[in-house]
């Protein structure tokens, strides 16, 4: 084994579920030999309405030459998400454990809300969506802040059987517009506005800016419910149990809502009038549960579509792992419900195993850059998951805001959404995990619907960096470019040619899509996008995306998106973007601009085409760079070669053969307009 290897939680606690990676083996290979005795014995510990088939377990195809590809688990089985989650907690008497603590953006606003509750308010919901028309297999589109409404929509989607289709509500107004059209959401579930540190956002506004453009490309939302959650920032502080608190002190600010009668009705008036009971609807084990987009090479975001049982399965037993869960903890994922962290690890995983978390509705730095901090003290936080670019972010304010709270709870660190720099790594291990926590380096997708390689606290000896191993069920495989399996040391294209419960089933509404985007390119294997080494002690090291995607502070998009806004712009003739290496978003957006004939590159175009992608996509898109490119670096064929726009990004100007470019000279000119701050 190689220097620089951590085993703090292993030493410390006699309690983990894996005690040493001997344990981890004769579990990880029966998960692979034995895959139907494995999942099965998990799949017990959950209800099914209609038992599943353990000699019809499961089946798959890989392989788009011999068929099209399919992926099922315990087909024929019925069951429901909503009822594993909640009423079976209930009813095995943790009615009045706490299921979420809930921290607003201003730290004098918070609340919590037990499982019992948490049921009542699921019912209700539930049965204003039946009353909205909404039955199984329809979408629900959620676009929310992260308020308690936002899990109780979800589980109520669950309950009935409906799909639930989240887009984060950092998305601008046209991305939600073209995921709405897509999906072909019945009813939209939003908030009237949301402060986020000081700045006040009108969501709802943009929903109306939404619907009406999903109305022009061709689909109509003919439902909107709407949170009160503004109102709840002014009133004084409600902490006994509930969501809604009473209506008696919330001060009307409504008059600026923008509101559209026979289709928008506030949250709070739908509920008051509907049962607090709701009969689950039993669905089959591969019936949808939700779809989530995530952003394609192409530009068009892809909806990647999770199915019940085999999900239900891989969150409940991945968070119980990998966080090595025991009853007593108090776990907190800082990640937004709107990507698939907050799904699996914020809601899913969590209540599949009746534990206490925290919500947070705020940011890292508001009111003051310890704010994460204050928060593990105040609830005794356990297990904390977050994002390296959180961490790089914070490590930027020294170790003095660390230094005035306790963090002696926290047993487990995690970490997810990009490869952790060893220097983050570090800081996050010493200065927050005081060189006693187990940190767990999560390499996973939206499409892998759970954790895939990652350390187990307890049992694998961490390495700063490194994703380590594949979780139970998983076998990582690495390939060259000819497809050749690549066998010990060694570095390739991430792939597996196994599914394991939690991954996802196809794309909404275009399989062959789901096809060709991840199976077409190594027959037989689904294929990551990611590229990986491993080292002589077997680890795995996400090295990075290999294809055209880019991932800013963890939030992955496409080159061709961002191109396609910018070359909407009437001025602008090409477009051409490429990642640069960013101190604390990992990487981050540098645009090469062509603008059209006889216009001139000024700072007005450059500011124009900034507010464009930020308007278009999301703040979290903004380009960190646009520089006028009189011309692009392409080839004889026509195709753009990138590989030069990322030297001339960096200022390194070892650009390697160019000889098969059209116009050489263009590569000089690149280097010469790179703008000087950049
Ligand atoms: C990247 C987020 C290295 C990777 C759960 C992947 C990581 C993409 C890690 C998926 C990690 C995520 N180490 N890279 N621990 N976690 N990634 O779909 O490129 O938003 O393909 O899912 O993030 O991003 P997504």
């Amino acid at each position: 084994m190689s220097k620089n290897v951590y085993l703090p939680y292993h030493a410390t606690s006699e309690k983990a579920h894996i005690k040493s990676m001997e344990q981890y083996r004769e579990m990880h290979n029966k998960s692979l030999e034995s895959t139907e005795q494995f999942w099965s014995e998990i799949a017990a510990q959950f209800h099914w309405e209609t038992p599943y088939d353990i000699n019809n377990f499961y089946s798959y195809n890989f392989n788009v030459t011999q068929g099209p590809v399919q992926i099922k688990w315990m087909e024929g089985a019925t069951t429901n998400v909503c009822y594993n989650l909640l009423d079976k907690n209930v009813r095995n008497g943790m009615g009045d454990k706490v299921a979420f603590y809930w921290e607003g953006n201003d730290p004098e606003d918070y609340s919590k809300i037990t499982y019992k509750k948490l049921l009542e308010e699921v019912c209700r919901f539930s049965n204003v969506l039946k009353s909205k028309g909404v039955v199984k297999g329809d979408r629900v589109a959620i676009y929310m802040p992260m308020v308690f409404e936002i899990v109780i929509a979800m589980l109520s989607c669950a309950r009935i059987g409906a799909v639930h289709s989240i887009v984060f509500a950092g998305f601008s107004s046209d991305s939600l517009a073209e995921r709405m059209a897509d999906c072909k959401c019945k009813v939209l579930v939003t908030a009237d506005s949301v402060y986020r540190g000081d700045k006040l956002l009108n969501i709802k506004s943009l929903c109306d800016i939404a619907m009406d453009k999903a109305k022009s490309f061709g689909h109509e939302v003919s439902t909107c419910i709407v949170v009160r959650h503004l109102p709840r920032l002014h009133r004084s502080i409600n902490t006994s149990n509930g969501t809604n608190g009473s209506n008696s002190d919330i001060i009307d600010l409504h008059s600026d809502v923008p509101w559209t009668d026979g289709r928008d009705y506030w949250w709070h008036d739908e509920m008051d009038d509907v049962e607090p009971s709701c009969y689950p609807v039993w669905v089959s084990a591969e019936d949808p549960l939700f779809m989530l987009y995530t952003s394609g090479s192409t530009g068009k975001p892809k909806g990647v579509l999770h199915t019940t049982g085999g999900y239900l399965l891989y969150a409940a037993t991945t968070f119980k792992y990998v966080f090595d869960y025991h009853p007593g903890d108090i776990y907190w994922c800082t990640a937004d419900i709107g990507w698939i962290t907050g799904h699996s690890y914020v809601v899913y995983g969590p209540l599949a195993n009746g534990a206490t978390s925290v919500i947070f509705e705020g940011t890292p730095f508001y009111p003051d850059n310890g704010r994460y901090w204050s928060i593990i003290e105040k609830y005794k936080v356990t297990q904390f998951y977050t994002a390296p670019t959180a961490i790089r972010a914070l490590m930027k304010f020294g170790e003095e805001p660390v230094k005035k709270h306790n963090l002696d709870s926290l047993k487990v660190l995690g970490s997810v959404g990009e490869p952790i720099n060893p220097e983050a790594w570090l800081w996050y291990y010493q200065n927050i995990g005081k060189e006693r926590c187990s940190i767990a380096d999560t390499f996973w997708q939206t499409e892998t619907g759970g954790h895939v390689i990652t350390p187990l606290p307890g049992c694998t000896p961490m390495k700063p960096g490194s994703a380590s191993f594949p979780f139970f069920g998983v076998k990582p495989i690495l390939l060259d470019e000819s497809g050749k399996e690549i066998e010990g040391v060694g570095e390739g294209y991430l792939v597996f040619n196994k599914p394991w419960p939690g991954m996802m089933r196809t794309l909404f509404g275009n399989h062959e899509r789901f096809q060709s985007v991840y199976f077409s390119k190594f027959p037989g294997y689904y294929c990551t996008g990611d590229g990986a080494r491993r080292d002589e002690d077997g680890y795995f090291w996400v090295t990075g995306r290999v294809d055209d995607m880019l991932n800013v502070s963890g939030h992955l998009m496409s080159t061709a998106e961002v191109e396609s806004v910018l070359t909407e712009h009437p001025d602008v003739s090409e477009a051409a973007v490429v990642s640069r290496p960013h101190p604390v978003k990992g990487e981050c957006l540098y645009c090469f601009v062509t603008p059209n004939h006889g216009v001139a590159f000024t700072p007005k175009l450059s500011s124009e085409l900034v507010k464009k992608v930020r308007e278009s996509i999301g703040p979290f898109a903004m380009p960190d760079v646009i520089q006028h490119a009189p011309g692009l670096p392409k080839t004889r064929s026509g195709k753009i070669m990138r590989r030069v726009l990322r030297k001339v990004a960096v200022n390194d100007r070892e650009v390697g053969d160019i000889s098969t470019l059209a116009d050489e000279h263009i590569v000089e000119e690149l280097f010469k307009n790179r703008p000087e701050k950049a």
